[in-house]
C-alpha cells in the first residue's frame, strides 16, 4: 500500500509538475495517453456536474441556467454517443444541494427553527431544487445533498488524506470573513461602503457583501505549495472555458494567494462536518462542498469514474473551482477535471440577481406561463458564457412568440394539417422528379440542411448554444419562405400529386426532423413532440441519423405521420 502511494505520487508529480515536460493532457489525440495512475478507474462515459446549490434561498433562474447549460451538454453527448457506457461505465450527470455553513444556519434561525433543527430547513429548500430539476427536465443521474451520510464519509476520508500527507497544518488565522461568500477576503479586495447609520463598513469589492474581522485557531491547507502546479495545469491542459476565465485565474495566481483556512472553530460554526479526530473544529464549507463531486463518483470506495469530464460553474465561483479544487485534488493524488465551463450571470436592470437585492426571478412561475421548455430555450438562446445577459419578460415573450410559435410551430402546422396533407403522409423522395421541382427556395433549403448539423455541432462543442440555435432558426425561416412561395394550400386543392407540392412536404418534414434532433438537447419535450408527430423511431433520434438525409435513401418506406398534436407552442399574449 505504502509503495503504491509513493509510486503514485511520483507518477502524479511527473504529470503535473511544471518541471516536467511529460504532460498527459498534451496527448489528447495521439500518441495514446500513458496508463492511468493505479487508483484511477477507466473513464469511459462522460461525467458532468453542476455546482450544488445553497439552501439559504429558493431557486431562481440563475440556478436554473447553470443546470440547463449542463443538462443540454449532457443530452447532446448522449445524442452523439447513445451507446456510451454500455457494458462499461455509464455517464454521470450530478447536481444537488450545499447545506452546511453559517448562512444556512442563519436562514434556518430566521425561519424560527431552534438549534438542532436546521436540517428541517435544508429538507424543505433542497426539495425545491429537486423539484426544479424534475420540472425542467434536468436529466441528472444523481442528486447529492451534503447532509447525506455518504458525503460525510467522503469528506472525512478526503480530509484525512490531505492531513496524513502533510498538506494541512494547524495555526492561528486572522482576516476578514464574509459569511455570505463563506470565505476570507484579502484586504486588497475590500472597499469601504456607507452603512446607512452615518458610518462605513468594509465589504468585498467583488460581491459587495460585508466582512467581519475574525481571529481564530484554524487548520490551514498549503495552497501556495500547489499553485505552480495549478498554473501549469491551466496553461498546458487548457481546461478552463472560455479562455477569458483562464486568463483571470492566471492573473489571480500571479497576484498571489495565501495558504487557505479549511476549518472553523465549532464555537463559531456548528452546522458542518467535524474535523476527523478534532471535534472542536468543523470543516470549511467550500472544502466540504467541492468534495460532492467525489461523493457522486463513489469516493472513498472504488471510484465509478474520475475525473469529471465537464464541470459547469458560474463566474462567481470560478476561483473555488479553478484554483482551490484542482489544488485539493492534486494534494490528494487525484486528477483535476478535464474541463470547467464558466458562464456569466443573468442580471435584472444590469444588477446581479440576488435574494438580498430582492430582484430574483422565479423559474416555476415563468415555467407556468412560458412552458418549461420555453424557458430553457430562452435561457440558452439569450445567455452566453462570455458576458452577462439581462433578463426581461418582454424580451422573452417576443422571442418565444417569434421563434417557437411563429417559426418552428408554424412550419409544423402548415405542412401537417389535413387541408394541405389529407393523407397524413411524409412523401418518399422521388429521385427523378423532386430535384427539378424544388425551385430556388427548395434548393437553398436543401443546401442549408446539408451543412446545418456540422455548424450546430461546432457551436455546441464550444458551448455557444445561442449560435447553434441561431443557425437552426435561420434554416427554419428558409423553410417557411419556401412554404409561402409554394402555396401548398392552393396546390393541395388543384394538383395534389404535383411534385412541387410533394417535394416541398418531403423537404419540410426533413427540415423538421433534423432541427428537432438538433434542438432536442435544449428543449427535449417540444422537440420530442415534433419527432412523435413525424413518427421518427426512437432508434433514429440521435446525432448519427442527422445526416441520413431523405434524398440519399434509395428504398421507399411507409411514412405515415404520427398522431395529431396540439399546437406546438401557443403564442403568449399579454
Ligand atoms: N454552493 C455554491 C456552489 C458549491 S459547488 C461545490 C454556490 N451556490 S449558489 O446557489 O449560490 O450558486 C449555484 C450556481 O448558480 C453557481 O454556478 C452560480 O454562478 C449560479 N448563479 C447564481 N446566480 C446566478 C445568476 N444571477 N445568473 C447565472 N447564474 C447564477 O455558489
Amino acid at each position: 500500500m505504502v509503495l503504491q502511494v509513493v509510486k503514485f505520487r511520483h507518477h502524479f508529480r511527473q504529470r503535473f509538475s511544471p518541471l516536467s515536460n511529460f504532460l498527459v493532457c498534451k496527448f489528447t489525440t495521439s500518441p495514446p495517453p500513458p496508463p492511468p495512475p493505479p487508483s484511477s478507474p477507466p473513464s469511459s462515459g462522460h461525467f458532468i456536474t453542476t455546482p450544488i446549490f445553497y439552501v439559504n434561498a429558493q431557486p431562481h433562474i440563475g440556478h436554473l441556467y447553470t443546470s440547463v447549460v449542463a443538462d443540454t451538454y449532457h443530452r447532446y453527448r448522449k445524442l452523439q454517443r447513445p451507446t456510451e457506457g454500455e457494458g462499461g461505465l455509464p455517464p454521470i450527470f450530478s447536481t444537488g444541494t450545499d447545506e452546511h455553513g453559517m448562512k444556512i444556519e442563519k436562514a434556518a434561525k430566521k425561519e424560527g427553527l431552534p438549534d438542532g433543527k436546521t436540517i428541517l430547513h435544508c429538507d424543505k429548500v433542497s426539495k425545491s431544487f429537486r423539484d426544479m430539476t424534475q420540472q425542467f427536465s434536468i436529466d441528472c443521474t444523481d442528486f447529492v445533498r451534503t447532509t447525506e451520510p455518504r458525503h460525510f464519509k467522503a469528506v472525512s476520508h478526503f480530509w484525512e488524506k490531505l492531513h496524513d500527507q502533510g498538506h494541512i497544518y494547524k495555526s492561528e488565522y486572522q482576516g476578514w470573513y464574509s459569511i455570505a461568500d463563506e470565505a476570507f477576503i484579502p484586504e486588497s479586495n475590500l472597499i469601504e461602503k456607507v452603512d446607512g447609520k452615518g458610518g462605513t463598513i468594509k465589504v468585498s469589492e467583488e460581491s459587495g457583501h460585508p466582512v467581519e474581522w475574525t481571529k481564530e485557531e484554524n487548520y490551514i491547507f498549503k495552497l501556495t505549495k500547489f499553485l505552480p502546479d495549478v498554473s501549469h495545469w491551466i496553461k498546458t491542459c487548457n481546461p478552463i472555458k472560455p479562455e477569458k476565465f483562464a486568463d483571470i485565474l492566471l492573473r489571480w495566481i500571479d497576484e498571489g494567494f495565501e495558504d487557505l483556512s479549511v476549518s472553523r472553530p465549532k464555537s463559531r460554526l456548528s452546522w458542518g462536518i467535524p474535523v476527523p479526530k478534532d471535534d472542536t473544529q468543523v470543516i470549511y464549507v467550500w472544502l466540504d462542498a467541492l468534495v460532492n463531486y467525489l461523493t457522486v463518483a463513489g469516493y472513498p470506495d472504488k471510484l465509478n469514474q474520475w475525473p469529471p469530464t465537464l464541470q459547469v460553474v458560474g463566474k462567481d465561483i470560478i476561483k473555488f473551482h479553478g484554483i482551490y479544487w484542482p489544488a485539493f485534488l492534486m494534494a490528494a493524488g487525484l486528477e483535476p477535471p478535464k474541463e470547467i465551463l464558466c458562464h456569466s450571470h443573468w442580471t435584472i436592470d444590469g444588477k446581479k440577481m440576488s435574494k438580498s437585492l430582492g430582484n430574483v426571478v422565479d423559474p416555476f412561475e415563468l415555467g407556468k406561463t412560458y412552458g418549461t421548455d420555453g424557458l430553457r430555450y430562452f435561457l440558452l438562446r439569450e445567455g452566453t458564457p462570455q458576458s452577462d445577459a439581462n433578463f426581461t419578460e418582454e424580451k422573452m415573450r417576443r422571442m418565444l412568440n417569434a421563434e417557437l410559435a411563429d417559426t418552428f410551430g408554424n412550419l409544423l402546422s402548415r405542412c401537417s394539417g389535413k387541408l394541405v396533407n389529407p393523407g397524413q403522409k411524409w412523401p418518399d423522395w422521388d429521385h427523378q422528379n423532386f430535384p427539378d421541382a424544388l425551385g430556388q427556395h427548395g434548393t437553398a433549403l436543401k443546401e442549408s440542411l446539408e451543412s446545418l448539423p456540422d455548424k450546430v455541432e461546432t457551436s455546441y462543442n464550444e458551448f455557444i448554444f445561442y449560435r447553434g440555435l441561431e443557425h437552426i432558426m435561420t434554416t427554419i425561416r428558409l423553410a417557411n419562405l419556401y412554404v409561402e412561395d409554394t402555396k401548398p394550400w392552393a396546390l393541395a386543392k388543384t394538383a395534389p400529386s404535383d411534385p412541387v407540392l410533394l417535394s416541398m412536404l418531403s423537404l419540410v418534414f426533413e427540415t423538421l426532423r433534423i432541427t428537432s434532433i438538433l434542438t432536442f438537447p435544449v428543449m427535449p419535450n417540444l422537440s420530442s413532440s415534433v419527432l412523435d408527430r413525424l413518427n421518427v423511431a426512437p432508434t433514429e433520434r440521435n446525432w448519427a441519423s442527422l445526416k441520413n438525409f431523405i434524398w440519399e435513401k434509395q428504398e421507399a418506406s411507409d411514412r405515415s405521420l404520427g398522431p395529431v398534436h396540439n399546437v406546438l407552442y401557443k403564442r403568449i399574449r399579454l
